[in-house]
């Protein structure tokens, strides 16, 4: 029996134990669950490659892992089998409103997607995102002399200096905004326990956000709609004055307050283990730095979202199976996961796939953008995804063009963590 054999022969026995009676096994299924659990934090892809070859689909008590990439697939575009968890939560933060990401698919889904997106421009980002998000980046790299911590002086910045700016709000305090954003992130999409102290944190921050937002709301409406910015808030103005359902001002502030948690924790999170996993492997590092610096910006973004392939926002996504249903029908490995069951879908161990991803276990710059699921898949697909393209980039390059790029010494130089979130990564370069 090879070690692979062996892992499926107990994965089964958890597997069965789990889903009927936790009484002859059941400390080996606690030990396997925690160990499990602890893997799948820490650095989940060893776990989910050997789920790939022997269990495909797993399901222990409660809870699915899918771990293939057709399958991963498969769950995320079926919305209405498998359905987003976050609505109870998004109408804690939002005071009683819900916000687009914790919707089914349904026509109030629809018409809040489509306003933001009227609102929100994907021809905005040559002309406006990119040069705010580059300037910002290279003013904090070049005032920080040479040595700079990558969590707190760049990447929490730079998104909530542009949320703040492109949104058309009032000044904030930006560490509070960014710390508050990260809180109200953890409470809706992390906090899997429901740590009571997450909770109470997320509902201060959202209480605060919220009043920011309303006083923002308030100050431009007092300005005259001619002399409206063409901003975020000034083009759901616009929607509001048309008439157009769904856009008063507790609906605008709920949007506004929905993007901001999903904007902020994330692009900096991808900053700090983009860059981490560039450390992490000199020559690439190398390779970026040169891409940076002849500014071949695809080239340079192919660096920042491969680094980020080994060590992504999110390893899974969370649903619910709404029906039973039966996954990868028609294959040797079809599964039905009951009606109830939470599911993850896997989408960092799709990205290791090697029926889809080539090699997938070496750095590579030429892979075609579909192996890539940082951004989810299908309904609930980010709705920042081309901001991301542009912006986690576009922080990093101007630290990247710098010389002697390193670790700082000692502990400084490691990504730390507060939680899920990355909370330091010092790093030293010629000024
Ligand atoms: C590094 C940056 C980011 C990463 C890695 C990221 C990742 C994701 C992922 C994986 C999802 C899918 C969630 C699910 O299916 O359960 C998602 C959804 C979403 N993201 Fe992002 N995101 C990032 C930045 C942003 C930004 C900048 C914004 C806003 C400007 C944003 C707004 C959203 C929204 C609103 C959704 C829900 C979309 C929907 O329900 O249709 N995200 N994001």
């Amino acid at each position: 029996m090879d070690i692979s054999d062996k892992l499926k022969s107990s994965l089964e026995r958890v597997e069965s134990a789990g889903m009927v009676a936790l009484d002859p096994v059941q400390t080996e299924v606690m030990d396997f669950l925690d160990g499990l659990k602890q893997h799948l934090i820490q650095n989940p892809e060893p776990v989910f490659a050997i789920l790939r070859r022997v269990k495909p689909i797993l399901i222990v008590k409660d809870t699915a892992v899918v771990t293939l990439f057709e399958d991963v697939q498969e769950v995320l575009s079926r919305d209405d089998v498998f359905q987003v968890t976050y609505r109870e939560k998004m109408e804690v933060i939002g005071g009683g409103s819900n916000f687009f990401l914790g919707m089914q698919n349904s026509p109030d889904y629809e018409r809040d997607v489509s306003h933001m997106r009227t609102v929100i421009r994907r021809e905005d980002l040559p002309g406006r995102v990119l040069p705010f998000v580059s300037a910002t980046a290279e003013g904090l790299v070049a005032a920080s002399g040479g040595r700079l911590d990558v969590v707190q002086q760049l990447g929490r910045v730079v998104p909530t200096c542009w949320v703040v700016d492109y949104f058309g709000c009032l000044e904030a305090d930006e560490n509070q905004l960014a710390a508050d954003a990260t809180v109200m992130f953890q409470y809706l999409f992390t906090d899997l326990t429901n740590d009571p102290v997450v909770g109470k944190g997320a509902r201060e921050a959202a209480a605060r956000a919220r009043d920011w937002l309303d006083r923002s709301i308030a100050q431009r409406k007092s300005q005259s709609p001619a002399s409206q910015p063409d901003d975020v808030i000034g083009r759901c103005f616009a929607l509001q004055r048309a008439g157009v359902p769904g856009m008063d001002d507790i609906a605008i502030r709920s949007n506004l307050l929905g993007l901001l948690v999903g904007a902020i924790p994330t692009t900096s999170k991808c900053c700090a283990q983009a860059l981490d996993e560039l450390l992490n492997r000199p020559d690439k590092l190398d390779e970026a730095q040169q891409a940076a610096r002849s500014d071949n910006d695809a080239l340079f973004a192919g660096y920042v979202f491969e680094a980020l392939r080994f060590n992504p926002n999110n390893p899974g996504l969370f649903r619910i199976a709404a029906q039973d249903y039966v996954v990868a029908k028609g294959s040797m490995h079809a599964t039905t996961i009951p009606r109830g069951a939470s599911v993850v879908a896997a989408t960092q161990s799709a990205m290791f796939d090697d029926r889809f991803v080539e090699k997938p276990n070496e750095f590579r710059t030429d892979r075609p953008p579909y192996v890539y699921m940082h951004f989810g898949y299908g309904l609930h697909k980010c709705f920042g995804e081309y901001i991301n393209r542009v912006q986690i980039p576009g922080i990093l390059k101007p630290l990247l063009k710098r010389r002697n790029l390193r670790r700082a010494e000692g502990d400084a130089g490691r990504l730390q963590y507060s939680g899920p979130f990355p909370s330091s990564l010092t790093v030293s370069f010629d000024p």
